[in-house]
């Protein structure tokens, strides 16, 4: 098999040792992957800090054209892009295609959005001394940005990365999963098309016990970083006078009132659960439901659920894949045996095989189960019934999470309600809370992290403000 190449400084380089990506499914081995040398390393960094002043006087045309491109190259290779994606992660590929898709309109909104960043102005002469003067504001690139990226959406979260980054003029240095670092890599591909100057980008397939050279590295001041909520803060604890942007976990919560839509939430809640088989930060794990409904809106629930089409990840029908590894579902499944062992009832699912986790409902879970508390990163829900709308939002607020809640109600008061009673960085009305626009800002509370992502969230959160008086107009 190939070596896949790493990109150093925008162009391929093979270094010190190599990597193997398998696939979840059936174990083969789908990839190995070049790996730099600490000097390679070295030699990325020197070069992103070296072209930091190009990059961010390019014009906007140049940044925007390069991330059309890449948008436009996605969608030419994107059959090829999702099977790479469901070869290294095991999700099925419809999950796959739809994630090729996202990250078209995330280098495609980036490309837009770099074309609306322009300057503002501000009139002084709200105060005497401020007469005849103006100020033009501009935002700049703090600096080099290293993007830390996931596992569970190998291109997406990576695209969330880069494309920010070029919009705004910033060089990066992109970290992937050592699990998944294909499609990282051919997104190197794309970006190695473009005009945009040697040292702008590079995606080192950097293993994890290594990747602490690059946070401390102080030409890089940006550290974004999507992964495990442990991981995180010990980056941010680690960096303390760098920009750290944090999306980490969730626990992801749905209320079910009794004005929704049963059928509809049932269904939403269902494939949202497992999507992915359960891998996403914004899965439904926790369901809130009106005591009026219940009766009817659970047996609703487990027809969908069990109605899932699980198994194998190449087949377009499938709905529900493995998970990452089998060490993966060991936990999940160790997870559940512990919450049923204090009581709880298992509605549906509850078995494992490999890799593979049955889509699983559970009732009665005692209130410190770790499938309660903690993020379970696997296909599982929690049911429970509440009696008002009071209760339902102290639960869903009962987290150390606080990432995006979704609430099944028709009522805009309670829409509202939850909107500022939610402790969460989104809530999402009349749907799951897994639901995400990629333009949309996106980012938690609490222990699911800090800053926000979203084209231009992110592009504000990767510069700075920066002031210029002009004195002695005739304003
Ligand atoms: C995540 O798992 O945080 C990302 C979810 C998404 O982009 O849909």
């Amino acid at each position: 098999m190939n070596v896949t190449p790493f990109w150093l400084a925008g162009r391929p380089a093979t270094g010190g040792g190599e990597l193997t990506v398998t696939h979840p499914y059936d174990g083969r081995v789908v990839g190995t992957v070049a790996v730099p040398t600490p000097e390679q390393v070295e030699e990325a960094l020197a070069a992103a800090d070296a072209v930091a002043a190009e990059a961010a006087a390019l014009p906007v045309h140049v940044r925007a054209e390069a991330l059309a491109h890449v948008s436009r190259r996605l969608e030419e290779r994107s059959e090829e892009l999702a099977k790479l994606i469901t070869a290294e992660n095991g999700k099925p590929l419809m999950w796959a295609r739809i994630e090729v898709k996202r990250a078209i309109s995330t280098f495609r909104f980036a490309a837009e959005e770099t074309r609306r960043w322009s300057a503002t102005t501000q009139r002084l002469d709200t105060e005497e001394g401020g007469v005849g003067r103006l100020a033009y504001v501009t935002r700049e690139p703090k600096g080099p940005v290293l993007g830390i990226s996931p596992f569970n959406f190998p291109l997406n979260l990576t695209a969330h990365k880069i494309a920010p980054a070029i919009a705004v003029g910033a060089p990066i240095v992109v970290k992937p999963a050592p699990a998944t670092p294909l499609s990282a890599l051919l997104l190197g591909e794309l970006l190695a098309e473009t005009n945009l100057p040697a040292g702008m980008f590079s995606v080192l397939p950097v293993l994890n016990e290594d990747a602490s050279t690059l946070v401390q590295d102080t030409r890089l001041p940006i550290v974004s970083f999507t992964g495990s909520v442990p991981v995180g803060w010990m980056i941010n604890d680690e960096v303390p006078r760098k920009h750290v942007t944090l999306e980490l976990g969730g626990n992801g919560a749905a209320v079910v009132l009794g004005d929704s839509d049963l059928d509809w939430a049932a269904s939403r809640i269902g494939l949202f659960s497992n999507y992915q088989a359960g891998q996403s930060c914004i899965a439904v794990q926790r369901v809130y439901i009106d005591r009026s409904v219940y009766e009817e809106f659970v047996p609703k629930l487990v027809e969908v659920v069990n109605g899932l089409v699980t198994g194998d990840p190449w087949d377009d029908k499938t709905q529900v894949g493995p998970l990452v590894s089998t060490d993966a579902a060991e936990r999940v499944e160790s997870w559940v045996n512990e919450a049923v062992a204090s009581g709880a009832k298992v509605l549906a699912g509850g078995t494992r095989e490999g890799a593979a986790y049955a889509p699983t409902i559970l009732a009665d879970v005692h209130e410190g189960a770790k499938v309660l508390r903690e993020e379970v990163f696997g296909p599982v829900l929690v049911v429970q019934p509440v009696d008002t709308v009071d209760e339902a939002f102290a639960k869903v607020n009962d987290s150390k999470f606080g990432l995006q809640a979704g609430v099944f109600t028709r009522n805009m008061d309670i829409a509202f309600r939850a909107h500022r009673e939610l402790k969460v960085g989104g809530v999402i009305i009349g749907d799951v809370p897994s639901y995400r626009a990629d333009q949309m800002p996106y980012g938690g509370v609490k222990d699911s992290g800090v800053g926000r992502e979203g084209l231009r969230s992110a592009m504000t959160d990767y510069t700075e403000e920066k002031v210029m008086v002009l004195t002695g107009l005739p304003l």
